[in-house]
């Protein structure tokens, strides 16, 4: 039993999502950026429900650390029904081959793949007039072919009623200063979502983003080490608090589950309302 944790200003609230849906043990999912963060809570959220998992990253080392440590936590977590498994591989996500891969690995382990997670993601900072050409095109590189990248070689292998979800960011609505490359970049994989939703409409597979806020992981870090930084970003959020990745996880696990089975090309804000100040 969970115990509730109250909210409030500048809490972090990580108890666990209690949805569950009995239609995903079994099912199979690929997820990029996963060696921390939302990749690796997305992981563990998933195989908790039975969702057998290839993990992607491109730090190889501790990606392999992670998926041993969420497969041994795992292994003595009392659950209704058997865990899924967490596979841990490397992929650097501005590689096309390196996400038919890691379809072909989720394939041998698995049989099949149903879900595919384009996490993976960079936060450089640069005002605009400093930016570089390389900076740019790294960010790019990472945030939006990454994205194509694994949405193609998604394509290539689910099934109708497969599912994809793309990490967009309050950053695609909103100018956040010195994040040009970035904001555009998730603005980028926003709209990409879309065109996807309609192409591989004709397939059955779903298209969706999470478009998350202020999020407690390293990326933001920064913020939270840095007093006066944390009470500017809090007072733009009208729930005054930063957010779990498990928040984040409670949406990704709907969208993946037949509960969203006619939401396709919607990005979904899990930002504590930061997009409308
Ligand atoms: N944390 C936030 O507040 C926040 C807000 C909005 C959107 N997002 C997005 O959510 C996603 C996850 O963010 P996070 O906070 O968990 O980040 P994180 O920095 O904690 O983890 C990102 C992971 O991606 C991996 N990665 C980076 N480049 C890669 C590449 N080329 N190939 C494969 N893996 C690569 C990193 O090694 C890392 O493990 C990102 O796309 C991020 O832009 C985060």
């Amino acid at each position: 039993m969970t115990s509730h944790q109250p909210a409030g200003p500048g809490r972090v609230l990580n108890q666990p999502v209690t949805a569950r849906y009995p239609e995903l043990p079994g099912r199979v999912a690929v997820i990029t950026g996963a060696a921390r963060g939302m990749g690796a809570r997305f992981a563990v959220g998933l195989a908790t429900r039975g969702v057998d998992v290839v993990a992607g990253d491109i730090d190889a080392e501790a990606m392999a650390a992670t998926a041993d440590e969420l497969n041994a936590a795992l292994a003595v977590e009392s659950l209704e029904k058997p865990p899924g498994r967490i596979v841990a591989s490397t992929v650097d996500v501005t590689r096309a081959g390196d996400h038919l891969a890691l379809a072909r690995r989720a394939e041998a382990e698995f049989g099949h793949v149903d879900f595919w997670v384009n996490n993976a993601g960079i936060f450089p900072f640069a005002e605009v007039a400093d930016i570089s050409a390389e900076q740019i095109r790294a960010t790019l590189s990472v945030n939006v072919e990454g994205v194509l990248f694994g949405a193609q070689a998604a394509a290539a292998c689910l099934r109708p009623g497969g599912a994809i979800v793309n990490m967009s960011s309050v950053s695609a609505v909103r100018v956040r200063r010195g994040r040009a490359a970035y904001c555009s970049s998730k603005a980028a994989v926003a709209h990409l979502t879309e065109s996807l939703a309609v192409e591989l409409g004709d397939r059955g597979i779903r298209v969706n983003a999470i478009a998350p806020g202020y999020i407690d992981t390293e990326m933001t870090r920064w913020i939270s080490d840095d007093a006066p930084a944390l009470a500017k970003a809090l007072d733009a959020v009208p729930l005054h608090r930063f957010g779990s990745p498990e928040e984040v996880f409670g949406v990704l696990l709907f969208l993946l589950s037949d509960s969203a089975r006619y939401v396709t090309g919607h990005s979904i804000a899990v930002d504590g309302g930061s997009r409308h100040v």
